[in-house]
């Protein structure tokens, strides 16, 4: 948890964000649902407690039951929760009191939960406006419907308060996407612990890449680092020798020398923050000349983006850059043949890399993407792309000091999809479809990712170390390992 000043802070802009954009005196209440405790089965058997991002951004309790409420027009900010008492004590220990907690993060007031449903309450039957955000957790969503009176359906959706229906409150996303998006010094110092903690794994996953280990051993040690330095993984581990399949939670191989190992993972820090990065490494500790072609490929691509990225840039035009490099290296492979920019224009690279450059990264590894991804990755002048590849990418914005994106280029070789774009002629002239056949379809897939944040005059790789990328740098490390 941040000092209270933080939160104190954070509140105060969001309430002078929100109320710009709505009538004087009569801009509403904002209400927060925190996380509930969700049983795997029966009650006491939970799975490990997560808070909710906004929640945790604006509120810092790190603790389940608890829910908040901003009332715009009289300034008022009130914690709801139970205190605990004997048969909880029991079972959990003493616990601080909801009104402790509430003075830790500087909310004036406190009070239990049946008081939140009360306020609610009140607040609709004065015909106030009651702004929420949408809602994620299935929990939430039935609380946030019942508090409102609304549909589950209409809870999830997001729309401006002025439309009279009620939905989540369009003002207070826009507002909040607004603050999370610049990340704060502390927030950077954050990013920066969870980065060396991915650090960790990743050293740790190359180290345990193997012939004959399982793939299941090395996601196990690879996640005890993170669960013993930090809160745990920010997101369910990628690692496989099928990295053309982008996210694959399958962990039952062997590994086998000449394979590729693609390791996509994270860490949460202990105050939740993420840090997201993916290696690819040659299973027994060389790569072959074709594995390292490819690869060498994709490390331009991470380097092209990362020279690139800088404010005033847009990461659309960063990912189409990127998509350029790629496919004039393809082309020296003659894997490709023809113009580059023809190609671009074409969308011929969502064939190798049908998802985009990156994403917006901070308490959540695809950072508020529960807003609404266009919401959080679009300028409202931007549209979002139906090419494969480009129409994945979630963060296209103009870059601004305080962005925290990944870079996250790849190229694989799915038979699938080669088979389906050759039936339908797609890309015809443009994609040399007998040498994929002939030599790409058991290749695998290869991806490389790093952390930015955007600074003043360009960008930084999050985390004190980078991870070794260059394949003669790769092999180095690993014939000491
Ligand atoms: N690291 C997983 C993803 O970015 O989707
Ligand atoms: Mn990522």
């Amino acid at each position: 948890m941040f000092s209270k000043e933080v939160y104190i802070r954070r509140r105060a802009e969001l309430a002078g964000r929100l109320s710009a954009q709505l009538p004087s005196g009569k801009a509403g209440v904002v209400i927060f649902i925190g996380n509930a405790e969700a049983p795997q089965n029966y009650r006491g058997n939970d799975y490990k407690f997560r808070q909710e991002s906004s929640f945790l951004y604006y509120w810092g309790i790190d603790e389940p039951g608890f829910a908040a409420l901003m009332d715009l027009d009289s300034g008022d900010e009130v914690i709801y929760g139970d205190d605990v008492e004997i048969g909880d004590i029991i079972w959990m220990g003493p616990q601080p009191s909801v009104e402790s907690r509430a003075a830790a993060v500087g909310a004036g007031k406190s009070a239990g939960s049946a008081e939140f449903d009360k306020a609610v309450a009140t607040a609709r039957s004065q015909g106030r406006t009651v702004h929420f955000l949408p809602a994620s957790r299935y929990y939430n969503v039935l609380r946030t419907a019942s508090l409102t009176g609304c549909s589950p359906d209409s809870v999830r959706k997001t729309a401006s308060v002025s439309d009279g229906q009620v939905h989540a409150s369009l003002e207070l996303v826009k507002a909040v996407i607004s603050m999370r998006l610049i990340k704060e010094e502390c927030e950077i110092e954050e990013i920066d612990k969870a980065c060396g903690i991915g650090y960790l794994m990743h050293t740790e996953a190359r180290r345990s890449c193997k012939p004959g280990v399982c793939e299941q051993e090395i996601v196990g040690r690879m996640e005890g680092v993170t669960i013993s330095k930090g809160w745990g993984v920010s997101f369910t581990t990628i690692l496989s020798q099928h990295g053309e399949t982008l996210h694959n939670h399958k962990h039952d191989g062997i590994i086998a020398p000449g394979r590729l190992l693609l390791v996509d993972a994270g860490a949460e820090s202990n105050s939740h923050y993420a840090s997201d990065f993916t290696r690819t490494i040659p299973c027994g500790g060389k790569f072959s000349p074709k594995q390292r072609d490819v690869y060498d490929i994709v490390v331009a691509c991470n380097d092209l983006a990362y020279d690139l990225a800088r404010p005033g840039v847009t990461y659309r035009d960063v990912h189409l850059a990127v998509a350029a490099r790629m496919l004039d290296g393809l082309r020296s492979l003659d894997i490709v043949r023809g113009d580059v920019q023809d190609m671009v224009s074409e969308g011929i690279a969502g064939m190798f890399m049908p998802h985009g450059l990156g994403h917006n990264m901070g308490i959540d590894v695809h950072d508020m993407e529960d807003l609404g991804e266009d919401l959080v990755g679009y300028d409202p002048d931007q549209t979002r792309s139906s090419q494969l590849g480009l129409g994945s990418l979630r963060m296209a914005r103009r870059l601004m000091p305080g962005h925290v994106i990944t870079d996250e280029p790849g190229i694989y070789f799915v038979p699938a999809l080669i088979a389906k774009w050759k039936r339908e002629g797609t890309g015809k002239g443009f994609i040399n479809y007998g040498k994929l056949e002939e030599e790409y379809l058991d290749f695998g897939g290869i991806r490389l990712e790093d952390d930015l944040l955007i600074t003043a005059d360009g960008c930084r790789r999050l985390g004190a170390q980078r991870l070794p990328i260059y394949a003669d740098e790769v092999e180095d490390v690993m014939s000491g390992e």
